[in-house]
């Protein structure tokens, strides 16, 4: 790896995961770290350049998050957001002063169009996104504005000698249009980066990184079918060949064709050593006459464990090592100076880690956001059907179908679920949605067909637009669509008399219906 990367020093806004989407996207390598490394860790990590994300604290609460200010004589270029920007006034005594909060969209007139406002005109006036309760009253000493905006007397400077900058606006949402400009300002004119960071750059180094890792020992991998394990499983498959022996457990719960395709992409595309175990019955015996989501989602993540172990030992052979999909968000949420957050759903990561199992994780997209995942996978030939699919959640249709959990309900939701997102794809929807399917109710309702009455399911369908999966809206789908799959799923599965389009949000609702 070269030092051409930029450290993140969260400070905790919920934005500080959007700065190193933008970085990365400007093909820059970046990574998020608490404020609390040390010194002597940042001169080693040797960033090109460092910046302060935004956070909730004032400068002068009592423990708040801070900096060393020794950062600042790095000789590295710093800029500093929001509070990354308070925080940058405040160490190098300017005075930051609370009340004049902003919120919103705000305007700031460009007054000096130095090297970070390149590409401005002085005296021009730019859209910019802010959220802050303090502000800085006057630059340090030695530090000069580079804009104002109409309430506030800076909202962006810079240090005199130093290639050290603030701006009190967030740059990195999309509610700032010009903010990429910045972005890319610092990055190649300021901290003089080149755009190296690519999909095939990744595979290149990350191949070396695993043989040196594993050496000459087997590893194991368990596939879920989904983008994460299927990209992490191809990757190590390109490192290491056959001494990767990929497990997947049909789990009785999956969609309609999910394990064919699974076996059609690794086993005969891409010729990987792929064990299928066939434990539908295990786990449906374990659900029957279970109601209840979270104990389902209890049994699913436990059964999983006993039969991955079982496959692991019975074909694995002596595997040391076992791969996993854990991407960038997942680890930054674990570093995060953010606190634990309620427990709404006990996500059962199916293809996780039986905890008790003596084996050293191989996790080679650690580094990466979902969409760089992607992109990865498709430059490792994965098919555009594997890579660009929606998630799927580990307990599978076992929680789509509500309350108990039965073979012929599960083969009812299977068809309406394949009916409903092949519809879709046809309608070129696909692409625009997080996430898309069906769900089997609880209930049945009346209805007539031919001159008889009817008492049988309802399906619901659930499509959702999302960044993330924490927040969601439900998705306006054009009503012809709708029409056509309602009307092909009430023809065409046996047991299905009515479809509802769920239309609730998240919050408050959640992406799932248990
Ligand atoms: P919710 O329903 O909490 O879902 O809004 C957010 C995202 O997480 C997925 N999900 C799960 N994924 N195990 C998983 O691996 C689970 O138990 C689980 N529950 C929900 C859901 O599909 C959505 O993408």
């Amino acid at each position: 790896m070269d030092d051409n990367r930029i450290l993140i020093l969260d400070f905790g806004s919920q934005f500080t995961q959007l700065i190193a989407r933008r970085i990365r996207e400007e093909r820059v390598y970046c990574e998020i770290h608490p404020p609390t490394v040390s010194l002597a860790w940042i001169r080693e990590w040797n960033p090109r350049g460092i910046i302060f994300s935004g956070g909730p604290a004032s400068v002068y609460d009592t423990d708040v998050p801070t900096a060393d200010r020794a950062i600042l004589a790095l000789g590295v270029p710093v800029l500093g957001i929001c509070y990354g920007m308070q925080l940058l006034a405040h160490l190098e005594g300017g005075r930051v002063v609370p009340g004049q909060r902003e919120y919103g969209r705000a305007e700031i007139d460009v007054q000096d169009p130095d090297e970070l406002f390149a590409g401005f005109k002085a005296g021009e006036k730019a859209v910019v996104w802010a959220s802050h309760g303090d502000h800085v009253e006057a630059p340090p000493p030695g530090y000069r504005k580079l804009a104002t905006s109409d309430t506030l007397p800076v909202a962006a400077f810079r240090a005199e000698d130093r290639p050290i900058f603030g701006v009190l606006f967030h740059p990195e949402v999309a509610h700032t249009p010009r903010g990429a400009e910045l972005i890319s300002n610092f990055l190649f004119r300021i901290c003089g980066c080149q755009p190296t960071w690519t999909p095939g750059s990744f595979i290149e180094d990350h191949i070396a990184c695993i043989r040196q890792q594993v050496g000459d020992a087997e590893v194991i991998c368990g596939l879920s079918g989904g983008v994460d394990s299927s990209v992490a499983a191809a990757l190590v498959h390109r490192a290491i060949g056959d001494r990767l022996t990929c497990i997947f457990v049909d789990t009785g719960l999956l969609r309609k064709g999910e394990r064919e395709g699974v076996e059609r992409a690794f086993r005969q595309h891409m010729g990987m050593r792929l064990v299928v175990v066939d434990a539908a019955a295990e786990f449906l015996g374990k659900l029957a006459g279970v109601e209840e989501p979270e104990r389902k989602r209890k049994i699913i993540g436990e059964t999983f464990i006993r039969v991955f172990e079982r496959a692991a030992s019975d074909g694995g052979a002596d595997a040391r090592f076992l791969v996993q999909g854990t991407l960038y968000p997942d680890v930054i949420e674990s570093l995060s100076v953010r606190g634990p957050s309620a427990t709404i759903k006990s996500h059962h990561n199916v293809g996780g880690l039986p905890e008790d199992m003596a084996l050293e994780l191989v996790e080679p997209l650690r580094e990466l956001f979902k969409d760089e995942v992607r992109n990865v996978g498709r430059e490792l030939g994965l098919p555009e059907e594997l890579v660009g699919r929606h998630p799927f959640p580990g307990p599978g249709l076992a929680i789509r179908v509500l309350g108990t959990v039965t073979e012929e309900a599960l083969a009812t939701l299977r068809e309406a679920d394949s009916i409903y997102l092949e519809e879709i794809r046809a309608a070129g929807l696909y692409d625009d949605i997080w996430q898309a399917f069906a769900v089997l109710l609880p209930v049945r309702s009346v209805g007539v067909m031919g001159d008889f009455r009817t008492y049988e399911n309802v399906v619901a369908l659930r499509a959702v637009t999302s960044r993330d999966g924490m927040t969601a809206d439900w998705y306006p789908f054009p009503h012809d669509v709708l029409g056509r799959v309602s009307s092909r799923i009430i023809n065409e599965v046996h047991g299905v008399n009515r479809v509802c389009y769920d239309v609730s949000s998240k919050p408050p609702a959640t992406i799932e219906w248990e």
